[in-house]
């Protein structure tokens, strides 16, 4: 499978060790940048088209890294269709996977060690969405699956 990852100044070694861990077991991975970590980079001209094209379906899932995870996941969640969750264990990731369909994955830098944050990457990427009652409460909020004119 393909997908699509992008950071900051601040994510750019684990965006790097996330990119080197997926191609080693096999995944096609699109790197949208930063190149190197002198360039300091604003995350929202990272993290929306990075959205933008997952939500095109360009790719099926996209992997964003910051210092914290939040600006990441805050920019990209702007981008209808895509569903970003900032997830710092595998617990939530497992269930940003199951409950929430997200299909983008941000994680930070200066919060996470190597193991955990490959362990959370590992863990996203293998969980398949549950779907039912799920889908029901996703079809709530997303506006590309509903009519704006019935949100309260
Ligand atoms: C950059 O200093 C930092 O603010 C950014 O990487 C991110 O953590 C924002 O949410």
């Amino acid at each position: 499978m393909e997908l699509v990852v992008a950071s900051d100044h601040a994510g750019f070694i684990l965006k790097n060790l996330v990119v080197s861990h997926l191609m080693a077991k096999g995944w096609i991975v699109k790197d949208l940048g930063v190149d190197h970590p002198r360039d300091k980079a604003d995350y929202p001209d990272y993290a929306l088209p990075l959205a933008r094209s997952v939500a095109a379906g360009e790719y099926e899932m996209g992997i964003l890294v910051c210092g914290t995870g939040t600006g990441m996941a805050l920019a990209a969640n702007r981008v209808i269709g895509a569903r970003a969750a900032n997830c710092p264990n595998e617990y939530l990731a497992r269930m940003a996977r199951a409950h929430n369909n997200a299909n983008i994955l941000t994680l930070g830098q200066r919060v996470l060690g190597d193991g955990l944050a490959l362990g959370i990457v590992d863990t996203f990427l293998a969980t398949p969405f549950d779907g039912g009652r799920h889908q029901a409460r996703l079809d709530k909020i997303y506006l590309d699956k509903i009519n704006i004119d019935q949100i309260p």
